[in-house]
């Protein structure tokens, strides 16, 4: 039986979006839960300026809230140097480094244009990893369109990914449709060519958001092409609020529900990630666009028990 990765990406993508302040025992009850469900890798959120993501503004203080969790691997997204320090003073070495694919979401993201971030992450990989020793992925955003330059071309991004993999190889990318505007079609081609040239000396994984609704399709499309490792959100929260007109990650419990249809293992019980859903639905201003929270909880839940 296929076994695929859902990094549940709830806590970073699904938060940062949300105007009114969420608080942080009500962040650290929504990690908490989606750990009882049985995920093994989770964006607990970001160590960014709180100027440019308020919401993230307490993330020290959710850290030093978490109970162990030895099971888990967290990960933080950061854009700078300082951002990877800051983790790495919790002990946090999993994290995402974002950099989009264009610089006019770049610079609405990070105030730099694309080749100043590689930059940025070439100083990282060589100042501050050989003493943190960091399991880096990058967060290849706007990797198929850009809310300010369209679509973004095949080569682009590939380009990229070549020349961070000249910095260091064995790291991992997602590839982001941070606008959710990628058909089937272009994920599917987009991670073939990236899985052709680079699959040797990277890993891959897909981040997607529903905007079109497409998600689930896309997600269908990903594996397809060979990918098993993909982002989602419970209760579909999420989208980058430097990035106008995109709408929430893909739903975690769609993802979990199709899977486990199909026939393949996620290790995660639905059940038990619901209540995490169930968390995350209730926040104040929270945009939930989960299709499962829809139907009748136990159908969902029989019919997706794993065989
Ligand atoms: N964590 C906390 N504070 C940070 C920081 C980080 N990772 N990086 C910079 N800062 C602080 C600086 O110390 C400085 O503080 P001060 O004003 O008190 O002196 C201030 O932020 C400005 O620093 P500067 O380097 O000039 O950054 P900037 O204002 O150009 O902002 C980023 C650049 C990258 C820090 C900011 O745009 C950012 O955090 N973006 C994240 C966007 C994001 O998370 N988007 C959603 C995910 S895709
Ligand atoms: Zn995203």
């Amino acid at each position: 039986m296929d076994k695929v990765e859902i990094v549940e990406v709830g806590p970073r993508d699904g938060l940062q979006n949300i105007p009114d302040f969420v608080p942080t025992e009500t962040k650290i009850s929504l990690i908490h839960a989606i750990a009882d469900a049985g995920v093994t890798r989770m964006e607990i959120g970001s160590f960014v300026s709180p100027k440019a993501i308020p919401q993230m503004k307490d993330m020290d203080a959710v850290v030093q809230g978490l109970r162990p969790m030895p099971n888990i691997v967290k990960m933080a997204l950061v854009p700078n140097s300082k951002g990877a320090r800051r983790a790495f003073s919790h002990g946090i070495k999993d994290l995402e480094m974002v950099i989009s694919m264009t610089d006019g979401h770049n610079n609405s993201n990070v105030g730099r244009p694309t080749s100043a971030s590689l930059d940025d992450l070439n100083y990282l990989l060589s100042e501050v990893d050989p003493e943190a020793k960091l399991n880096l992925r990058i967060g290849l955003a706007t990797s198929f369109h850009c809310p300010f330059e369209g679509l973004t071309p095949e080569a682009t991004t590939l380009y990229n990914i070549e020349k961070m993999l000249t910095f260091r190889s064995g790291l991992e990318f997602a590839l982001a449709d941070t606008t959710g505007m990628a058909t089937p079609q272009a994920v599917k081609s987009l991670t073939k060519q990236a899985l052709k040239h680079f699959g040797d000396s990277a890993t891959f994984v897909f981040h997607g958001h529903d905007t079109s609704g497409f998600g689930i399709a896309n997600i269908l499309a990903g594996l397809e092409a060979g990918l098993r490792s993909f982002d989602t959100s419970v209760a579909g929260l999420g989208g980058c609020p430097y990035a106008p007109g995109a709408s929430g990650n893909i739903p975690s419990e769609d993802v979990i529900y199709l899977l486990h249809r199909m026939g393949m293992q996620t290790g995660i019980d639905l059940e038990k990630l619901m209540l995490a859903s169930d968390i995350a639905a209730s926040i104040p201003s929270a945009i939930e666009a989960s299709h499962v929270r829809k139907m009748p909880r136990e159908t969902a839940l029989k019919l997706a028990q794993v065989a």
